[in-house]
C-alpha cells in the first residue's frame, strides 16, 4: 500500500472513530456549542476577515448558544495538523487551501493546474457549476463536509532575483504548498520544490533556506514576504482558494435550527468573502508597490506565454489522476467569459 492510500485509510478510520462518540464536540444541554476555527493567515486577509465575520454573525444569530473561537496566524496549529484535528473532532471548522487536500483526494488537483483559470471570475463559474458543487462533498467519508469555497486570489512568483523567463527559475529552491501538482510545476521550470508549512516561509526566505515562493498579493503583503524578497513577477499562474469544511458527525448532530442557521451564515459570509477577496488582493498589490521595498515586474505577453509553455507538461502528467470530466468542466468555465 502506498503512503497516500495509507493516509486516506487513517483519515477514514479517524472520521469513523470520531463518529462513534470520540470527541465530536457536541455539548451537553446548557453549554454553548463551541466551534474552534483555526487558520494560518493574518486577520486582515480575505480568509481572516471572513472567519471573523462568521464568528460575529453566528454568535449574533445564536446568542449564548454558539461560541465561535477563531485562531488566526497558525496560533493554534498549522494546516496539516488542522486536517487531522477536524477529522478527529478536536476542532470543528477549517478553511484550508484546496492544494493541501492532495493526500486525501486527487479531485482538488484541478485547482492547481497552472494557467487553467485566467482569473477569479473563471474559478467562481466553475465552483458554482454542478461539477464544482459536487466537489464540496468529495471528502465526507474522510471526515470533511464542505460548506463552501472561499477565494484568496491568483498566485504570483517571488524570488531573490528577477524572474522574467522560466530559465530564471533554474536551480532555485521554491517553497510550495503540499501538492504534487505544484511540485511538478516547479520541476517543469527547472526549480527545486520544497513543501513547507505557511508559517515557516518568512524565516526560510530570510535565512536563504529557500530562494523563491508563489502566493497571492494578500498573503505576500500580510505575511511581509516583501521584506525578505526583493522581486515579484505578476504571473497570475495559479489559484489559492479554500474548502470551508466541518466535521460531518459534529455538524449532523447539531440541533436542526442551529445547523440550518449556521449554514445560512456560511452562505452569507461566502458571498461576502468571494466578492471582497478581489479588492483585498488589489489593495495588497498597491501596498506592496507603495512599500518601496520590493520590485514588481510586469511581464509581456510573450514572456507569460513562455511560462505557460514551460509548465504545460504538468497538465498531461495529472490528466488521468484528476479525470477528463473534471478538467473539461473547469476548462469550459474558464473559457466561458
Ligand atoms: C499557503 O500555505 O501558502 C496558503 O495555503 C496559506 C493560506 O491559507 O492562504
Amino acid at each position: 500500500m502506498d503512503r497516500r492510500a495509507l493516509k486516506v485509510l487513517t483519515f477514514v478510520a479517524i472520521a469513523w472513530l470520531s463518529g462513534c462518540g470520540g470527541g465530536s464536540g457536541t455539548p451537553s444541554a446548557d453549554d454553548p456549542i463551541v466551534i474552534k476555527f483555526p487558520h494560518v493567515v493574518a486577520p486582515g486577509t480575505p480568509k481572516g476577515q471572513a472567519a471573523a465575520r462568521f464568528e460575529e454573525l453566528a454568535e449574533a444569530r445564536f446568542p449564548g448558544r454558539v461560541d465561535v473561537e477563531v485562531y488566526p496566524s497558525a496560533q493554534l496549529m498549522n494546516d496539516d495538523d488542522s486536517l487531522e484535528a477536524l477529522a478527529f473532532g478536536e476542532i470543528q471548522m477549517i478553511a484550508v487551501s484546496l492544494s493541501k487536500f492532495d493526500r486525501l483526494t486527487h479531485a482538488f488537483q484541478v485547482f492547481d493546474l497552472p494557467f487553467l483559470f485566467p482569473d477569479i471570475a473563471a474559478v467562481e463559474r466553475f465552483q458554482r457549476g454542478p461539477t464544482g458543487r459536487q466537489l464540496l462533498s468529495t471528502l465526507v467519508d474522510e471526515g470533511f463536509l464542505g460548506l463552501g469555497f472561499w477565494h484568496n486570489g491568483m498566485k504570483h512568483f517571488g524570488a531573490g532575483s528577477p524572474l522574467r523567463h522560466p530559465q530564471d527559475a533554474d536551480g532555485l529552491k521554491f517553497r510550495i504548498m503540499e501538492s504534487d501538482v505544484l511540485q511538478a510545476q516547479i520541476e517543469a521550470i527547472g526549480g527545486n520544490p520544497q513543501k513547507m508549512a505557511y508559517g515557516e516561509v518568512y524565516q526560510a526566505l530570510q535565512t536563504g533556506a529557500i530562494d523563491a515562493q508563489e502566493n497571492t498579493w494578500s498573503n505576500i503583503y500580510s505575511s511581509k514576504f516583501y521584506e525578505v524578497q526583493p522581486y515579484f513577477s505578476v504571473t497570475n499562474h495559479g489559484y489559492v482558494g479554500y474548502l470551508v469544511a466541518v466535521n460531518p458527525t459534529f455538524w449532523n448532530n447539531l440541533p436542526e435550527d442551529v445547523r440550518t442557521g449556521l449554514e445560512e451564515v456560511v452562505a452569507e459570509v461566502s458571498e461576502w468573502e468571494n466578492a471582497e477577496s478581489i479588492a483585498i488582493n488589489e489593495q495588497s498589490l498597491v501596498n506592496l508597490r507603495d512599500s518601496g521595498r520590493t520590485t514588481i515586474l510586469e511581464l509581456s505577453d510573450e514572456e507569460l506565454a513562455a511560462w505557460q509553455t514551460a509548465v504545460s507538461p504538468v497538465w498531461d502528467e495529472f490528466a488521468d489522476s484528476i479525470g477528463a470530466d473534471l478538467i473539461d468542466a473547469a476548462r469550459r468555465a474558464a473559457d466561458d467569459d
